[in-house]
């Protein structure tokens, strides 16, 4: 069975200040684009750079394949997100980012100020979104064409998609 997960970092929700409308935004949007052969691993972090790593190590451990972590990619001194990937995978692959941030509706002039990226440990995609649950489609509309061709690319399994692209070649 294929394992995705879904990786909530945020302070408040963690200590139940208030309901985590991230991560549920995060597993509705792969349940809207994948065909519903996988399971999902959901976790709640703080904002605390060694649980979110730890964290993303276990996920990597029980074999998922991917990993969208939400929150945490702003400049305030409490995102770390960005730092706890860069340091947990084995290499980063840029044009995530970059896509995210340049396909950001001119409507939210703010939307530079995350810092997503995506990594890869092993044969996991690690994707990091902003916690915003309206960035959480957007951001991942801008990559999603990528993601299946990437994991297989990683040596991960075969992600069945509602709507397959071309991967070009
Ligand atoms: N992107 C979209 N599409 N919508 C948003 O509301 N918020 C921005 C940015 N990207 C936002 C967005 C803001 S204000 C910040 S600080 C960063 O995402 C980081 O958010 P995060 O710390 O919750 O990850």
């Amino acid at each position: 069975m294929i394992k995705l997960g879904v990786l909530t970092v945020s302070d408040r929700a963690s200590a139940g200040e208030y309901a985590d409308r991230s991560g549920p935004a995060a597993a509705d949007y792969l349940r809207s684009r994948l065909v519903d052969d996988w399971t999902l691993l959901q976790q709640i972090v703080p904002d605390e750079r060694s649980v979110i790593e730890s964290t993303i190590r276990e996920l990597v451990a029980e074999e998922c394949c991917l990993i969208v972590a939400t929150g945490g990619t702003g400049p305030a001194p409490r995102d770390v997100t960005p730092e706890a990937v860069e340091s947990v995978c084995d290499r980063l692959i840029p044009g995530f980012g970059e896509r995210m941030r340049s396909a950001a509706p001119p409507s939210v002039p703010t939307a530079f100020l995350s810092r997503q990226l995506a990594g890869s440990l092993g044969s996991c995609l690690v994707v990091a979104i902003p916690g915003n649950p309206r960035a959480i489609a957007e951001c991942l509309d801008a990559v999603f064409a990528g993601i299946p061709h990437c994991i297989e690319l990683l040596g991960g399994p075969r992600l069945v998609v509602h709507d397959p692209v071309d991967p070009g070649h």
